[in-house]
């Protein structure tokens, strides 16, 4: 049966950490400039509804690298939903590829597609959720720290789709997740109570900055006002000014934390120059890391893993 990726929860603890392990494999193999062509001939949709530099490329990339092709396709050819019926669209496509990968707004547009496509579908975002970037965090940490249970990961700032995502993995991998955001902010409710409640983790809510990133072996931000939304920026700001991920809130986290952003940044907004630059920021490996990581995510689902 097709295996879909639309969250890190449709992973079970042992398959995010066969992709893990896969993920390490093949990024020693690239650097090598051996990479196995285990999808030859394979291609995948690669649906944009929404600007990207990190997951496009990444995705067109790692299945050149594997042998296969990405086909790359804006809102203005399929009209998703408008020209035809999500139905319609999801039964052609998987009579021309072998996978779907779909960024857009709609968590349920994605849920709607993965219904009826006959391939896997995987989420490269929506508003709700982000979870090839989490995943592929996952991986960064690890290759950092060499572990994951039991880190310390303090998540400042807005409560969008990739601090949901990180939600979602403490509900697989058992972490002491810490979110710090503002009133007005916070991470969806449903998936926060589930965190908090389900998993094996410890996953608390701060309000105040320096409690949230108090002895953090991660310190992780992304941008105030995600994509759909730039038009709440200054709302958003204004909210979220004391999160700001700056050298007087590293003071409070652990001497060797890891600060983490997935890019694209608002530099001197959520993050300043001098961090995002400085000795503690790991973010352009992260940002490599998911080429590797993809890689392995569609070997996995499209079943040579
Ligand atoms: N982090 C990330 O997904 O980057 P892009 O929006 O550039 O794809
Ligand atoms: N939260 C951000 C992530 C960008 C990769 C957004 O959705 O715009």
């Amino acid at each position: 049966m097709k295996k879909d990726f639309l969250s890190i929860t449709d992973l079970s603890r042992e398959e995010i950490e066969d992709i893990l392990q896969l993920s390490a494999e093949l990024k020693e193999k690239t650097k090598k400039g051996k990479s196995p062509h285990l999808l030859s001939g394979r291609s995948v949709a690669l649906i944009f509804h929404k600007p990207s530099l990190r997951t496009r490329i990444s995705f067109e990339v790692g299945l050149n690298q594997l042998g296969g092709r990405g086909v790359y396709i804006t809102d203005q050819e399929i009209q998703l939903g408008r020209r035809e019926s999500i139905h319609d669209a999801a039964k052609v496509l998987s009579r021309f590829v072998e996978a779907i990968m779909i960024r857009t707004f709609s968590h349920r547009d994605v849920e709607e597609l993965a219904k009826w496509a006959e391939v896997p579908v995987i989420n490269g975002l929506t508003d709700l959720l982000h979870p090839c970037q989490v995943l592929s965090d996952l991986f960064t940490i690890k290759e950092k720290r060499g572990e994951l249970e039991g880190l310390k990961i303090a998540y400042l700032g807005d409560g969008n789709n990739v601090a949901n995502s990180w939600l979602n993995a403490s509900l697989r991998v058992k972490l002491d997740l810490r979110i710090g955001t503002a009133k007005g902010c916070e991470p969806n409710r449903e998936i926060l109570t589930t965190a908090q409640n389900a998993g094996p983790s410890r996953v608390r809510l701060f309000y105040d900055p320096r409690e949230a990133a108090e002895g953090a072996d991660v310190v992780y931000t992304d941008v105030w006002a995600s994509m759909g939304e730039k038009e709440r920026f200054n709302e958003k700001a204004q909210l979220l000014r004391e999160f700001q991920v700056n050298r007087e809130l590293l003071t409070y986290a652990d001497p060797h934390c890891l600060v983490m952003h997935c890019l694209p940044a608002e530099r001197g907004r959520e993050i300043t120059d001098e961090v995002i630059d400085g000795p503690h920021s790991v973010v352009f490996d992260q940002a490599e890391n998911r080429l590797h990581l993809q890689k392995a995510l569609l070997v996995k689902l499209l079943g040579d893993g």
